[in-house]
């Protein structure tokens, strides 16, 4: 390298600068001063220049270097203003949808809507529990089957993944005196197969009302005939059936008219006319002793719920999974 030479480069780069029009400036840019351009090579080259001479030499490869900036920069390379005026305006731009509601939220909201008419208040509990509050204190016989390892995820011998919202009743009425009325919407876990109707996590909403004054069977029925107008529309049949949960007495299972057929039959609802949406019952007064509540002095009922039933009935979603994969497609169908 002489510096001649280096007057050469210079030379040459600038008039092909002064030339360039469109992509070539960006081309000339990478050539000339980019990462592995020709001007670099020449910075790492100077340490094998005589030292006598490598002051020479800096100064011509520095002002090089400036000068074919200052050319490039005139140019507008690297701008966003160039770029700009290239760009095709005709292209389609990225949509981005707006994100909307789950329908699993949208259930939960619009109970907890229709139940605060009614003046329950929403209660929270967390998802993992005690034997306690999820079986005991609500009169769950100890070897009761659903305490099984191969039903309850168990974490030790004393802490699980609640099976149910029930054990936010508990909760609920350890800390406060009657009258109480809540509900309590939150995650329950089971050890079920996954198939079109059961997941191992599921959503249940609770429901319990505790006075001083005497509440009775009627009472929950009107309330959850009401819930059901208002979450179903006018054509809802609600249905009350006989039935056991160990924390309620007496105890029914609730049956909404199946949405499909409107409860002429058919393959959604197993051909019964029905789909059974919630278990609910007066409080079994052992429950008020577990609580230390006077048994003798109140009386109230229970009811929950499964989100996902009322999600798919409501919206007819055929298969509970639909609710978990987010699915663009079928989630933007709540828009
Ligand atoms: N926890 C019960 C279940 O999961 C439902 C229920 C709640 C029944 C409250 C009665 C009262 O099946």
């Amino acid at each position: 390298m002489t510096l001649a030479e280096i007057e050469n480069g210079r030379v040459a780069s600038l008039a092909e600068i002064a030339a360039a029009t469109g992509d070539e400036i960006e081309t000339l840019r990478v050539k000339y001063v980019g990462r592995n351009g020709s001007i670099p090579a020449l910075i790492k080259a100077m340490k094998d220049v005589p030292k006598e001479e490598r002051p020479a030499f800096g100064k011509a490869v520095q002002a090089w270097k400036a000068q074919v900036e200052a050319a490039l920069a005139a140019k507008g390379a690297g701008g966003a203003a160039e770029k700009r005026v290239e760009a095709d305006l005709t292209l389609p731009g990225n949509w981005r949808e707006p994100g909307v509601e789950h329908p699993l939220s949208r259930v939960i909201k619009d109970t907890a809507r229709i139940f605060g008419h009614l003046g329950f208040t929403v209660a929270d509990g967390p998802e993992l529990e005690n034997r306690f509050n999820n079986f005991t204190a609500l009169n769950t016989p100890a070897h009761h089957p659903s305490m099984d390892r191969s039903d309850t995820f168990w974490f030790g011998d004393d802490c699980l993944l609640r099976t149910q919202t029930s054990p936010v009743q508990i909760r609920t009425m350890m800390t406060n005196k009657p009258p109480v009325r809540v509900i309590c919407p939150g995650r329950t876990f089971r050890r079920d197969t996954t198939d079109a109707t059961h997941s191992a996590n599921f959503h249940q909403i609770e429901g319990l009302y505790v006075d001083t004054k005497p509440v009775s069977l009627a009472d929950l029925k009107s309330v959850l005939s009401y819930f059901a107008r208002e979450m179903m529309g006018d054509g809802v049949t609600v249905r009350f059936r006989p039935h056991f949960f160990p924390f309620t007495e007496p105890s029914v299972e609730v049956d909404f008219t199946c949405h499909v057929c409107k409860g002429k039959g058919c393959r959604v609802c197993k051909d019964s006319g029905w789909i059974e949406v919630a278990g609910a019952g007066m409080v079994d007064p052992r429950v008020f002793g577990f609580v230390g509540y006077d048994a003798d002095e109140v009386s109230g009922y229970a009811f929950g719920f499964g989100v996902e039933r009322v999600a798919m009935i409501k919206y007819g979603i055929p298969d509970i999974r639909w609710l978990y994969e987010n699915d663009v497609r079928f989630l933007s169908q709540f828009a």
